[in-house]
């Protein structure tokens, strides 16, 4: 490891809290698909920042917008009105088909704000405060104490308790636990439309649908968590678009600045306006920086017909996947939509993800032994090519 790259690392650990085990590279710059690090070393990226770098790294139009919007303003408060916001939000409200957004600054927020505004829904019905929210088990949904009391991972949570109150958890794809945790108190149900984390599992259309009539039968707000698996990534600008149905809220983050932080919760028919003025907000939250990302997003997303790309290259990973997944025997399945697929390893998935790091390849993993590929949305079929070559090295050197 070069003086530099090791000193930087050094600094790192005297300085930043140990909350991440990180791995032993520092990242320099990027172009599309590839990232270097600070010795010059060459990745080709199946990571994409956690599912953020949708439209890939140095992307021409995506920067000349920041540049522009960095030199005019990139913060007003929500004291005032400001032009990306409302562009954005406006191509929000569009894509999701529901009916008002509330920008963020992450995903976490964006899920701190869907549970506010759920269980004030219910408390303008009868003003009740002992509200229950149905979470599911190996959900993932943040790690402020709102969201991670509604993710299904008693590891993250257990040390961080007392958690908020009413919270109910359900195993996911499994309509009869849900039915089983419903009582007159519960004002919402929230789950991921796939699991990410969680070990990348799509909901089975019957659940989906089942909870989506349970919602509606009981006036329950259904909220969508498409933070990881929203915009284009499953080849649906939203993925529950796939089983015809819609939420109350949909939650929206990662992809949806770029990289840019900014999340989103986007609330429907029912509840729109159940939040009046002080109910909620927050200083930076859909500043004009975060937001001309968010609409320039939108904008390359229609003008290079990124979801449509996406339908086109991502049954190409598929079999990619399945035919590295028949030639291994450590490769237990593989499960996923679209670009967001993973493999379930009988082999420490870490060894997999350090040996690929050598072999110049970045991927990363979800629980229960999975690696996970979540590459930038503009990959193309030589990349999925060369993804292989790098990842039949590694798993052939680590079987040898
Ligand atoms: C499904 C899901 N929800 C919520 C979050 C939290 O988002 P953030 O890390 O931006 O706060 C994540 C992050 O990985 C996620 O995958």
């Amino acid at each position: 490891m070069e003086t530099k790259t090791k000193k930087i690392i050094e600094t790192a650990e005297e300085t930043l809290l140990h909350t991440y085990n990180r791995y032993q590279i520092v990242l320099d710059k990027g172009d599309r698909v590839y990232l270097y690090d600070t010795e010059g070393k060459e990745y080709l990226d199946f990571a994409a920042g956690i599912a953020v770098f949708a439209l890939g790294y140095n992307n021409k139009k995506f920067n000349e917008a920041l540049n522009d919007q960095i030199s005019k303003l990139v913060h007003t408060s929500n004291l005032f009105y400001n032009e990306p916001a409302v562009n954005a939000g406006a191509k929000l409200v569009k894509a999701t088909g529901l009916k008002r957004v509330f920008f963020t600054n992450s995903g976490t927020e964006a899920i701190e704000g869907a549970i506010k505004l759920a269980r004030k829904y219910a408390y303008n019905k009868d003003g009740r405060t002992d509200h229950e929210i149905i979470a599911m088990n190996h959900s993932f949904h943040g790690r402020s104490i709102g969201a991670l009391s509604v993710t299904g991972n008693s590891k993250y949570q257990e040390p961080f308790k007392p958690l908020i109150g009413g919270i109910k958890f359900a195993d996911y794809n499994d309509i009869e636990s849900v039915k089983a945790n419903i009582t007159d108190k519960t004002c919402a149900i929230i789950m991921e439309t796939l699991q990410g984390e969680g070990g990348i599992y799509p909901a089975e259309e019957s659940f989906i649908k089942e909870i989506r009539k349970i919602c509606d039968e009981k006036d329950i707000v259904l909220i969508l968590d498409e933070i990881q698996c929203g915009m284009g990534r499953t080849g649906y600008m939203f993925t529950y678009e796939r089983y015809g149905i819609k939420p109350d809220i949909v939650t929206v983050a990662k992809a949806l600045g770029n990289g840019i932080p900014v999340g989103a919760f986007v609330a429907g028919d029912k509840v729109y306006n159940a939040m009046v003025p002080g109910d909620h907000g927050t200083t930076y939250g859909g500043n004009p920086l975060a937001t001309r990302a968010a609409d320039t997003v939108f904008d390359i997303f229609s003008e290079d017909k990124i979801v449509e790309h996406v339908k086109e290259v991502a049954p190409y990973l598929e079999k990619t996947l399945d035919e590295i997944a028949s030639k291994y025997d450590c490769i237990k399945e593989r499960r996923g939509m679209g670009l967001m697929q993973g493999l379930e390893l009988t082999i420490p998935v870490n060894d997999v993800i350090l040996k690929a790091q050598k072999n110049g390849l970045i991927v990363i993993s979800a629980s229960g032994n999975v690696l996970r590929f979540v590459p930038p949305l503009v990959i193309t079929k030589e990349d999925i090519d060369l993804m292989a070559e790098k990842l039949c090295k590694s798993f052939d050197e680590l079987t040898a």
